[in-house]
């Protein structure tokens, strides 16, 4: 019997990674996805809980799913990070709840479901056995941009981050097991692939003759598999950038000249405070290497304004290292005081409206920094892989290997649609905040 599954991610894309895997577990109990929760039999809310605002999304959307429960049978289910944060504390705040499973408890999903049907249930274990070694091959085509998860959880423990305790110990998968998930990919049309991890450049794989793979060699070798065009990373960590990994942005052409790496902060002080292990002038050190060996490279970063002990010296450091590394992007959050983390404990916490104008600040200087990117980009001509619809039948949409979303606006919606799942030159002709628009420099190759 057909039973109707709605998963809702949030977070970052590890959880979308888990969201698509926790319908591969559940296909074979005859459940399909759709689009909406009104007349799912099965909702599970697949959670973050990386800041405050982020964990609490989950109790509106709790109380929203309230309503529909009460006119329909259905089974409400809360996984992901804050699942394993709060555990049973999640089933005493939110009444509608019938189960709450921990992100590496998801291979385990039938089962828990059959008791969640007789009794509200909480798995929020971390098994010796790690999920993957029991989960199915990828059941439904992954998608053009694909998602892969080769490394799990983390030992670095930043003092503001909950990561080491929602997902544990740093777990490396594998390299046969990644080169196969990564050949079912190619072969069900993914034409890039994302390697995840919450700290993916820690990877140390088992090989497949014995001994440890690091990243870099993991990368050549899915450079080989044919078909698969583009390979991307993300999320690294400054310390654990080798100079191997470094090298391969000049070596590998399918490795796409972008990279995310979070400094988190331009202050020595704070770095030193939030448990980073290096200082500015390392990092800044790091990026002039990967500019060397790959002079085009974009790069982005993440940045926590307002940690706790956070001066204005300290952030006018923040600021000289935003211009000085010259970013095609970042994310910046306000510090957001974490449970059980230790600079939860810091008696030094800045206050809210400081922190919103900092925020503010640093903002507008990371938004000027990616318009000068993007307008640097405009006269280029750049593979685009489309790999998403547009804005209109007749718009094709994509993203430069600069991870830069580009849409072209086709002749006719036929146009567009050849497009898609393809590589195609585009000029870039125009730069907005967030995208850039193009127009197709020659006829579209076939894929190869
Ligand atoms: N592993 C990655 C980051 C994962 S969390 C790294 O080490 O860089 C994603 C981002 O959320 C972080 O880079 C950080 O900028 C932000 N973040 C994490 N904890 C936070 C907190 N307590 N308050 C505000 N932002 C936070
Ligand atoms: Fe969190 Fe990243 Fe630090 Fe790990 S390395 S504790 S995921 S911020
Ligand atoms: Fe959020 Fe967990 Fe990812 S806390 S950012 S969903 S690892």
């Amino acid at each position: 019997m057909t039973k109707r599954l709605f998963v809702k991610n949030y977070g970052c894309q590890m959880n979308v990674y888990d969201g698509r895997r926790m319908a591969d577990v559940l296909a074979p109990l005859g459940y399909v996805s759709v689009a909406e929760p009104d007349d799912a039999d099965l909702v599970i809310l697949n959670t973050c809980h990386i800041r405050e605002k982020a964990a609490e999304k989950v109790y509106s959307e709790l109380g929203r799913l309230a309503h529909l429960k009460r006119r329909r049978r259905m089974l409400i289910a809360v996984g992901g990070c804050v699942a394993q944060a709060e555990g049973e504390e999640v089933l005493a705040r939110a009444p509608v709840v019938d189960l709450v499973f921990g992100p590496q408890t998801y291979h385990r999903l039938p089962e828990l479901i059959a008791r969640a049907e007789r009794a509200r249930t909480v798995d929020t274990d971390f098994p010796a056995d790690p999920k993957f070694d029991s989960l199915p091959g990828a059941a439904a085509p992954q998608g053009i941009a694909a998602y892969l998860t080769v490394q799990e959880g983390c030992d670095r423990f930043c003092a503001f981050c909950v990561v080491p305790y929602t997902r544990g110990a740093e777990y490396s998968r594998p390299v046969s097991d990644v080169i196969a998930e990564a050949g079912r990919m190619v072969a069900g049309g993914a034409r890039e692939i994302m390697l995840l991890g919450q700290n993916v450049n820690a990877y140390h794989g088992a090989g497949p003759q014995g001994g440890e793979w690091r990243l870099a060699r993991l990368i050549g070798a899915l450079a080989d598999i044919d078909g698969l065009q583009r390979i991307r990373y993300t999320t690294s960590h400054p310390a654990d950038m080798d100079d191997a990994l470094i090298a391969a942005h000049g070596e590998i052409d399918k490795l796409m000249p972008y990279l995310h790496l979070p400094v988190q902060s331009g202050s020595d002080r704070v770095l030193a405070r939030m448990n980073r292990k290096y200082r500015a002038a390392d990092y800044l050190r790091i990026i002039d290497k990967l500019r060397k060996a790959r002079p085009d490279i974009a790069l982005a970063s993440d940045f926590i304004v307002g940690h706790p002990g956070e001066t204005d010296a300290d952030f006018a450091d923040t600021l000289r290292l935003v211009a000085a590394a010259r970013y095609a992007g970042a994310y910046s959050f306000k510090y957001s005081m974490r449970p059980g983390t230790p600079a939860a404990e810091m008696e030094d916490q800045v206050p809210e409206p400081v922190k919103v104008e900092r925020l503010a600040r640093l903002q507008d200087a990371i938004d000027a920094g990616q318009a000068a990117f993007n307008r640097a980009t405009v006269g280029r001509v750049v593979p685009v892989l489309f790999d998403r619809a547009g804005r209109g039948a007749a718009q094709a949409a994509g993203r430069s290997p600069y991870l830069q979303a580009v849409h072209v606006d086709c002749a006719t919606p036929a146009d567009a649609a050849r497009l898609h799942g393809r590589i195609a030159p585009v000029e870039l002709v125009a730069a907005k905040q967030n995208s850039l628009a193009g127009r197709l420099a020659a006829v579209a190759a076939a894929p190869a």
